[in-house]
């Protein structure tokens, strides 16, 4: 089953499943910069509903869009032409992505842990319904790397990856590197300024940074590998002791995620790991402070193209959101 094409004036209606940091956002651009995503998509882009947990909750939305607020999630999609996700975790944001896509509709998402899990099959559901699945924004949010990585150096042979890509964990070492906070009193900083969840361990143990740079692997060499596949050490043992001797021989620890490949080139050998690791003052992702995101890759012809920005945030992230959207709606309207 195909979702119906809008044309000329039909409005093409977007379905957000979620509404806080990200979607609140998104559902924020699209109200008050209407005539831009119209003009750049052919058609006015409307929200028709918005699933959330509690309806009741405060959350500052613009007028007219309150009304869409449900919790019946299954209704959103159903009434949607495309589907944004920014609910996060894996269900019920798999089953609701699943269903949207065997509808054929084209879901856009900023959920690394859903597209790390399970993207190569939601993917897959995709190219059977002749729809996208789309996810710039699971990786670096602002930063568009998994476009470059897949379009811009499509045609060249990447052979690393290498980035901060976890902006919680980089303010908590940017603070003991720059401003001298001890590794404790950090790690209560950057929960007080909301950049660590109440549970912090996703962060800290760099799962996160895992599964992003598991999508950045499968989208420079398309092969099959999983979180299970990443070296991983977080940076919760780390000690203060640590970040004295990497700062008296001039270095700065960062959480680094890395993937590089070796071997045949036609069938290249994959390997992931996300660790702590002393970069020198040079380093360009020794520059990378407080939130931002920083990734570096690596190619035969291009050399070394480098990517620096905001790696969350809400209107930050929203903007990788909408550039997916605006060309999932454009793709649409052909
Ligand atoms: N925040 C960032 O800077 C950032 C950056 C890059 C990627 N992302 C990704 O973007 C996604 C959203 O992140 P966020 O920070 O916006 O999360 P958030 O602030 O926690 O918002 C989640 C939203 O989803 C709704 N929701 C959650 N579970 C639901 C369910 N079972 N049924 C219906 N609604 C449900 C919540 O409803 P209520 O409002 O009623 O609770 C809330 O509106 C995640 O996948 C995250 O990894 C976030």
């Amino acid at each position: 089953m195909s979702a119906p094409a809008a044309t000329g004036q039909t409005p093409l209606r977007v379905g957000l499943l979620g509404c806080g940091t990200v979607g609140a956002a998104v559902a924020q651009a699209l109200s008050t910069r209407p005539a831009l995503y119209a003009e750049r998509v052919g058609s006015p882009i409307e929200v028709c509903g918005i699933a959330v947990r509690n309806v009741d909750a405060p959350r500052e939305l613009h007028a007219g869009l309150s009304g869409l607020l449900t919790t019946d999630a299954s209704s959103v999609v159903h009434g949607a032409d495309l589907v944004v996700e920014v609910m996060g975790g894996i269900e019920p944001a798999q089953s609701l992505v699943r269903l949207a896509l065997e509808q054929g509709k084209p879901v856009v998402t900023a959920n690394k842990q859903l597209i790390a899990a399970s993207g190569q099959e939601l993917v897959e559901v995709a190219r059977q319904q002749a729809t996208s699945l789309d996810y710039e924004a699971a990786v670096a949010a602002a930063v568009p790397v998994l476009r470059v990585v897949r379009e811009s150096l499509a045609g060249d042979r990447i052979s690393s990856i290498t980035g901060i890509v976890n902006g919680s964990t980089n303010f908590v070492l940017d603070m003991v590197a720059r401003h001298g906070l001890g590794f404790a009193e950090a790690v209560e900083r950057a929960g007080q300024l909301g950049y660590l969840e109440a549970d912090p361990t996703e962060d800290l143990d760099g799962l996160d940074a895992a599964a992003k740079i598991v999508i950045l692997a499968r989208t420079a060499w398309m092969v099959d590998v999983g979180l299970a596949d990443v070296h991983r050490e977080g940076i919760a043992h780390l000690t203060d002791d640590d970040f004295e001797a990497a700062a008296s021989c001039g270095q700065v620890i960062k959480l680094v995620a890395s993937a590089w490949a070796s071997g045949d080139p036609a069938h290249p050998h994959v390997e992931m790991a996300v660790r702590p690791v002393a970069l020198g003052a040079d380093d360009p992702l020794a520059q990378v402070r407080e939130g931002r995101n920083g990734v570096v890759i690596e190619a035969e012809s291009a050399g070394l193209v480098s990517l620096f920005g905001p790696g969350a945030g809400g209107p930050e992230t929203a903007s990788a959101v909408l550039g997916d959207l605006v060309n999932a709606a454009c793709r649409l309207r052909q």
